[in-house]
This record gives structure tokens, sequence and C-alpha cells, in this order.
């Protein structure tokens, strides 16, 4: 982990000083700082720097302990939004200004937790955690050693007790490494990342855990009737893989949920194949299996009192001469059919066959899937929250509070009656399209996988336009998010009786 991080009662010398302000009576806050500049607050006011959130100072200083000053502003609170997401973006702008600065060691201030609203621990958690996200680098493929992840040491100045506040910091390291793990695998691109590869690290890390794992290869799908595995991978020169992960807390009566992540390793749409654009950043298409497996991996050491099984099903969907026939009839694991009217609809196609699996072979109390599933979910609500859908609003409730607390947010959709009838086809159980009339695409996808779940509470997130390439300025945008590893792991440790 290329940084460090320490508490502290006392702040330490470092090249940056970091300052968090809020915007209201600054020249107060500037008061009691551990380095005295007689010009600070003559320079706030001729640059105009009022604390609004996102704005930044960046104060040289010739002082024994520091170089810079770097105020940067939380805002305001507001109603409709969490303020601790201000603070999150702050300690990112921190990271990425010692990053530019080339510095490498870096000392924060941290303001009351109850600024926020918050605990002292999930304050220290969630500083450290969105450092930690704003630092990492997708950079395996850059030979230019000084384009590389910043090494950078990061003290966390703070009031409480530092012996009942380490917990928080191991809490946000291992978030940390695991939501940075799925970006890596999310930014692999498919040429080094096929559905074998994947398996094969999904097996390290989860043995590197401690948790069971099983692994079916393509034939043994085929042979276990799971027609829409087949249907999607027959056309691609790599095998699929059906990865199951498995987290046993000790206790069969403790509630038992399945995460289900969609593994489409490259989607070029097959033979109803994309536009070149399109399909550009389509290696992001597995950014559901890859939150799932390492949301288990934190889990395996966070250790709550409910079983998870994790389930991935990892194909290509590649255009071919073997490739599955927009028209073709296939048939899933749980006997229903359906018509593929659209190859590139095969996102729903691979996870009906383990959302049945997972139905029919364990007694569960929920089930969650998350998938990059539709392109519609971007005009639904931009890139700031993922889609929920479900018809169980306890789970619907629960996912949502899960949301809320790890910052990755999502918005409830409509999955009523009036919706079902847009997956309906004449010659099969199913088509995996809608008509062109039902319009909602996210919702008319979640109408699929419903046939899928049986009576068991379930909910389904997609999250294509929240996963990889958003508007956000503060983690890297035009990479992987990580998205859902915080919310999974807030989720089981919240389904805990
Ligand atoms: N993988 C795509 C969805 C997607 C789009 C993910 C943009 C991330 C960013 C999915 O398999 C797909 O192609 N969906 C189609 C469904 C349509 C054919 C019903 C889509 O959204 O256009
Ligand atoms: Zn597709
Ligand atoms: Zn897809």
């Amino acid at each position: 982990m290329a940084l460090q991080i320490k508490l502290a009662n006392s702040c330490p010398s470092a090249e940056v000083l970091g300052i968090l302000v809020t915007e209201d009576h600054i020249s107060t806050q500037l008061t009691n700082l551990p380095v005295q500049v007689d010009y600070l607050n003559q320079l706030v006011a001729d640059r105009k720097f009022k604390g609004s959130k996102g704005a930044q100072l960046i104060v040289p200083v010739s002082h024994a302990n520091y170089k810079y000053l770097v105020l940067v502003g939380l805002g305001k609170k507001k109603s409709t939004d969490h303020y601790i997401e201000n603070l999150r973006r702050a300690m990112a702008e921190l990271v990425k200004t010692c990053e530019h600065y080339n510095a490498k060691t870096l000392a924060i201030n941290l303001p009351q937790a109850e600024l926020f609203g918050v605990t002292p621990a999930y304050l220290v958690e969630h500083a450290a955690l969105f450092a930690q996200i704003a630092n990492h680098k997708f950079d395996t493929y850059l030979t230019d050693l000084s384009k590389k992840e910043a090494n950078i040491e990061l003290t966390l100045v703070v009031d409480g007790d530092l012996v009942v506040l380490q917990p928080a910091l191991v809490k946000a390291n291992l978030l940390a490494q695991a939501v940075n793990q799925t970006r890596e695998w999310v930014d692999l691109p498919a040429n080094h990342l096929t559905p074998t590869v994947l398996a094969d690290k999904m097996v390290a890390i989860a043995k590197n855990a401690g948790l069971k794992t099983m692994v079916f290869n393509e034939a043994e799908i085929i042979q276990m009737g799971m027609g829409g595995i087949h249907a999607v991978s027959r056309g691609s020169a790599e095998e699929a893989r059906l990865v199951l992960v498995e987290y046993r807390c000790g206790d069969d009566n403790a509630p038992t949920v399945a995460l289900v992540g969609k593994g489409i390793l490259y989607d070029t749409g097959g033979l109803s194949i994309k536009p070149a654009a399109s399909m550009e950043t389509m290696k992001e298409d597995m950014a559901g299996a890859a939150a799932v497996v390492n949301a288990m991996a934190v889990i395996a050491q966070l250790k709550p009192k409910v079983n998870v099984i994790g389930c991935t099903p990892l194909a290509e969907n590649m255009p071919s001469g073997t490739a599955g026939r927009p028209g073709d009839i296939i048939t899933f694991y749980n006997g229903k059919t359906a018509e593929v009217k659209n190859t590139d609809a095969e996102g729903r196609l691979i996870l009906a066959d383990a959302l049945s699996y997972m139905v029919t072979n364990y007694k569960l109390d929920a089930i969650v899937d998350i998938a990059t599933l539709t392109g519609a979910c971007e005009y639904a609500l931009g890139n700031f929250f993922s889609a929920l859908i479900s018809e169980h609003d306890e789970l619907a409730a629960q996912v949502k509070q899960a949301g809320e607390i790890s910052g990755d947010r999502v918005w409830r959709l409509p999955l009523t009656d009036d919706y079902k009838p847009c997956m309906n086809s004449n010659i099969a159980d199913l088509s995996n399209i809608s008509s062109g009339r039902y319009k909602a695409g996210t919702i008319n996808a979640s109408c699929f996988l419903q046939h899928f779940v049986k009576d068991v509470p379930w909910a389904h997130l997609d999250i294509a336009n929240t996963a990889y390439d958003i508007a956000l300025p503060y983690y890297r945008p035009d990479t992987a998010t990580g998205v859902g590893v915080k919310l999974f792991v807030e989720l089981v440790l919240a389904l805990q009786k």
C-alpha cells in the first residue's frame, strides 16, 4: 500500500500541512495552527479563499517543520448532501496536491467528528479510506517510474484516544485494499484479464483470506444446464468460469446472504455488435464480479455473524462463427427459456444462471446482485447514485442505508407489476430485451432477473453508471471506481442479528 497512515494526537513535521476549513469564520479557524504565518489572513482575503467546497489555497512557508500549508474548503452543510462527503473529497484533494508537489509527508488536522454528525471512529475510517482511494493509480503498464503511484506518509491528527481509534484505521486499510484491488481488476484490459486469469486471481485472494472456493469450468457449466452463460461465452476463444466463494461465520442459524456479480471480461455486444465508441470501455463489464469477491475478502477479516456466499459468472462476449445468434432460444439452469433477441443484453443471461444456481443450492435469507447491466442507467441517474431495484422494502432499506454509510450511494427505482410484461416473448418464457414501448431499460432488465430468484428477498444493483469513467474529479475519473465493495461490507455488517 503506497499510502502509510498513522494516527497522532499532535501534529508532526511534514512537507505538507493540510488544514480543513468550513465556509464560515475562516480567520478564527486559522488562529491555532501548528505554524503561524503573519500574512495568512491577508492572503486568504486577497485570494478570496472562503472555504467553499473544493476550494484550495496553497501557501509556501519557510518553517523548519513544514514546506506548504494547504487550506482546503469543506463548504457548507446541506440537507441534500452528506457533509462527510465534503471531508472525503477534501482528503482526496490533499493527497493529489502532495502527489503534484512530489511531497512525501502529509499531516492533516482532522476536524471534530460532531461537525459531521458522525462518531470519531467513522471520521477516522473515512478520512483514511478516501485518502487511500485517492492515492491509488492504475500504473501497472507505465514503464516511466516517475509516473507510478506516489508513496506518501500521512498522519491524521486527532483528539481522541489513539488505542480506541486504531481499529477504525485498520478497517479503513482493509476496505481501501479491497476497493483498490477491485479497481485494478476492472482497469486491467481484457487481453491480460481473461475469465480464467480472473478466476485464478479470485481463488488466490479468497484462499489468502481463508475463504472456501469452488470453480466450475465451461464444460461443467454446460453440463449443469447453464444455457445463459454458455450462450454468451460460446463465441469466445476464452473459456467461461463460475466462481463461488464462501464465508461461514460458524453459526448455521445466522442469516445467509448471497452476493452475485456480473463478470463479463469484455463486452463487444456479440453478433449484435456495439458501435466502436460504446465498446471502448467494455473491459469494465466485470466490475460487479470484482466487487463481490473483494468485499468478501474484507468480510472474512471482519468476521461478522452472517454467512455470505459470493457467486461470479465470468465470460467474454465476442462475435464469431461459434457465437450465439440473435433469435436463438436458450434454456437456463432453472429450466426457463428465453429468446435472445439481442446478444448485447448478455449480462442478464449469465446472471440468470448464477441467480438460479444460488437460490436452488443454498438456503438464503437474501440475495443481492451487482452488475454493469444497462447503459440506460446513466441516463436515469447520471454518475452519482447506482440504481437499486427491489420488491422487498426491508432489504431495499438496508441496501440504501449501507450505501449512505459507505459512500457508495444508491437510488431506488420502481419495480411494480406494470413493468413486468416488458420481457414477454411469444415463443419462449422470456425475451432478453423489452419491446421498445417499455422504455425504462434499467427497470426492464430487473424484470428479467426477477424470474430467477424464486421468492428469496432480492435486490439488484445496476452500476453501469458508477463503475468506471465517472464525472467526479476527486478519485481519478477516467478509471475504475471500485463501487460496491464498501456497500457490501456495510450491508453484511448491518445484517448481523
Ligand atoms: N455492458 C452493457 C451495459 C453498459 C453500458 C455497462 C455502458 C457500462 C456502460 C450491457 O451488456 C449492454 O450492452 N446492455 C445493453 C442492453 C440492451 C441491448 C437492451 C444496453 O444498455 O444498451
Ligand atoms: Zn452487452
Ligand atoms: Zn455487458
